[in-house]
C-alpha cells in the first residue's frame, strides 16, 4: 500500500554530518522525500512527538537529548513506507541493530548521550497511526490525510 511516514534524523546525526548518507539509503529504498527541514526542536515539539513515552523512566533525558541540537524533520512516501523505513532503521538499541541498518552500521563507539540516552541517529514512526500523529505536528499546513 502507498504510504507516507514521519522520518528524522536525530541532533546526533545531524552533528555528525551523516543527512547525505541517511538520505541516500532511503532513495535506494525507493522512498520519495517530498518534504524535508532542518529545525530544533522546542521542549513542545519533543513533548508532542514522544507523548507515548509521557511518565516512562528515560522520557525527561530523551526530551533533552532530541532538543540538544538541530534535527532534520522529513516527510517519507512510497509502497509499504512504514515497515520499509523501520526496517532500514533497524533496532532501536544500535548494538543489536543488524548489518545494513543505518543504526547498525552507522553506529557510534559511545553509545550513550550525556543524559543516558541510546544516540540511535533516527527516528521513524513506528506505526499508521503514529505516522499519521507525528506527520500532524510537524508538516499540518503542508500535508492532509487525503
Ligand atoms: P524512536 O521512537 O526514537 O524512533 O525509537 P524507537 O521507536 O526505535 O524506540 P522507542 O521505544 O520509541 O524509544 C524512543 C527512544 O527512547 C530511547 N529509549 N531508551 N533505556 C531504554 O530502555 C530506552 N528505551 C527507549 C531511545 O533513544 C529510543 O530511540
Ligand atoms: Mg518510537
Amino acid at each position: 500500500m502507498l504510504e507516507k511516514t514521519f522520518f528524522m534524523i536525530k541532533p546526533d546525526g545531524v552533528a555528525r554530518g551523516l543527512e547525505n548518507e541517511v538520505f541516500s539509503r532511503v532513495e535506494k529504498a525507493e522512498l520519495k522525500i517530498l518534504l524535508k527541514r532542518l529545525i530544533f526542536l522546542t521542549e513542545e515539539l519533543a513533548k508532542a512527538l514522544y507523548l507515548p513515552h509521557f511518565g516512562k523512566p528515560f522520557y525527561a533525558g530523551l526530551i533533552k537529548f532530541i532538543t540538544s541540537g538541530p534535527v532534520i524533520v522529513s516527510l517519507l512516501e512510497g509502497e509499504d513506507a512504514i515497515n520499509k523505513v523501520r526496517l532500514l532503521m533497524g533496532a532501536t538499541d544500535p548494538r543489536s541493530a543488524g548489518k545494513g541498518t543505518i543504526r547498525g552500521d552507522l553506529k557510534e563507539e559511545n553509545i550513550l548521550s550525556p543524559e543516558g540516552i541510546m544516540k540511535n541517529i533516527v527516528h521513524g514512526s513506528d506505526g499508521a497511526e503514529s505516522a499519521r500523529r507525528e506527520l500532524a505536528i510537524f508538516f499540518k499546513e503542508k500535508w492532509n490525510e487525503n
